[in-house]
């Protein structure tokens, strides 16, 4: 019996991946192209070929222990290897635009982690080269990874179908509280100049893209504040990892938002809240988003990710009312593969997801979604907001 699968799975042409950055969106990643060969059929294969850091201890033992083959310590050299079929970027957004391009001219397809970049001038430019690279049969994602919850699939799914008529209203937040402490160090999260943006290109550029996905359709414009409430905080000590750090001596400035709000119209005239801030003591990734139309109600929360409230506004009054859909049964986005009903997915599955997405679009030879003109359209958003911010929340077309 282990012949024939041997063979079979020899027949499947591999896709040869190398990442660059390997902390938190590099294990994450890690998992995603780990898994979703073995969990998913698909026409290819992915091969965790070469990851990359700057220092070549640590890049070793990050490769040995999420399951990369090989190491480079300069993206250049990984970009230009004959053994990369796609590039994957977990760096921080600085490096975003540089490597993108690189890659694409180097023939590789690129997945870039969000916010696509730190200025709407980077993100056109890396749309230009994904454009042209399109052309020449390379293929380009952005990291939007909350599209790949069930729940979220399912919603734009009902949403497509017009299980909620007309829509009215998309009311989003997206909290964490890692910044509560003033004491917190100044991290690569809190530099202009390494982040783009604070909350908002980090939480804010999720929550933007979750709307206009769900939603279907793009902003016309935003009026927005943003406050930075601790503008210096002490220097890092050490390595950074995930969200937590720890701090060494000296100060520095803070030069990004701390939280950002904004309200938004939709091209249809449907009305949008927003609420990005990394203050909200107690709450720790709470992404909320619900959506009210004509005929009926969608709301989802990330802490109870399994689930999809639905309110059908044509039942009957006398027993109408919020429903919980356990987004469990093999009809569901993604879930045909999974476990049986009930036995709920997690945070990671999402990278599972968008592995598994990026990888069937590239053998389909479609383009897959989120493009990076997708992404450049979410940063336009993000520059709304803070011109908007600037100029006391005046009303902000988002430029087209
Ligand atoms: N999709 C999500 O839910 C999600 C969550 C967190 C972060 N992100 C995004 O992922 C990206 C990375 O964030 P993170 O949380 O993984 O950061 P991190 O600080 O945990 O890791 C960044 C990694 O990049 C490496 N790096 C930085 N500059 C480099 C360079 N020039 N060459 C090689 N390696 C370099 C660092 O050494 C580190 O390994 C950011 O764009 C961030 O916005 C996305």
């Amino acid at each position: 019996m282990a012949q024939p699968q041997q063979s079979e799975e020899a027949e499947v042409p591999p896709l040869r991946v190398g990442m660059v950055g390997y902390a938190f969106m590099g294990a994450a990643h890690s998992q995603g192209w780990r898994t979703a060969g073995r969990v998913f059929d698909l026409p290819r294969r992915p091969v965790l070929a070469v990851i990359c850091g700057r220092d070549a201890d640590a890049v070793r033992r990050a490769a040995d222990r999420h399951g990369w083959a090989d190491t480079e310590t300069d993206w250049r050299a990984l970009v230009e290897r004959d053994d990369v079929d796609l590039v994957d970027i977990c760096t921080p957004g600085d490096s975003h635009a540089e490597i993108a391009v690189a890659a694409l001219a180097a023939g590789k397809h690129v997945l870039c982690e969000k916010p696509l970049a730190n200025t709407v001038e980077e993100a056109q430019v890396m749309t230009r080269a994904a454009e042209e690279a399109f052309d020449r049969g390379q293929f380009a994602m952005v990291g939007f990874n909350y599209r790949r919850v069930p729940a979220t699939a399912l919603a734009r799914r009902m949403v497509a179908e017009g299980r909620l008529g007309t829509l009215r209203h998309v009311r989003v937040s997206y909290l964490q509280d890692w910044l509560v402490d003033p004491e917190f160090p100044l991290t690569w999260r809190l530099r202009r100049e390494q982040a783009g943006s604070g909350s908002l290109g980090d939480l804010g550029a999720h929550i933007v893209d979750l709307a206009q996905y769900l939603a279907g359709e793009p902003l016309a414009g935003v009026s927005a504040l943003t406050e930075t409430f601790v503008r210096e905080r002490p220097l890092t000590g050490g390595a950074v990892k995930g969200l937590s750090a720890v701090s060494g001596t000296g100060t520095g400035q803070v030069t990004v938002d701390d939280a950002a709000l904004f309200t938004g119209r939709f091209t249809s005239g449907a009305l949008a809240s927003f609420e990005a801030t990394r203050y909200a003591t107690g709450r720790k990734n709470s992404l909320r988003i619900e959506l009210n139309g004509e005929h009926g109600s969608l709301a989802f929360d990330l802490e109870r990710l399994n689930e999809l409230s639905f309110h059908d506004g044509t039942e009957p009054a006398a027993h109408a009312g919020f429903r919980r859909i356990l987004v469990t049964e093999p009809d569901h986005p993604y879930l045909d593969a999974w476990w049986p009903p009930g036995h709920g997915l997690g945070y990671e599955h999402t990278f599972v997801h968008q592995a598994r997405d990026l990888v069937q679009a590239i053998a389909e030879r479609r383009r897959p979604e989120p493009s990076f003109a997708d992404g450049l359209q979410v940063q336009r958003v993000l520059a709304a907001v803070e011109e908007s911010a600037e100029k006391n929340s005046v009303y902000t077309p988002i430029a087209v």
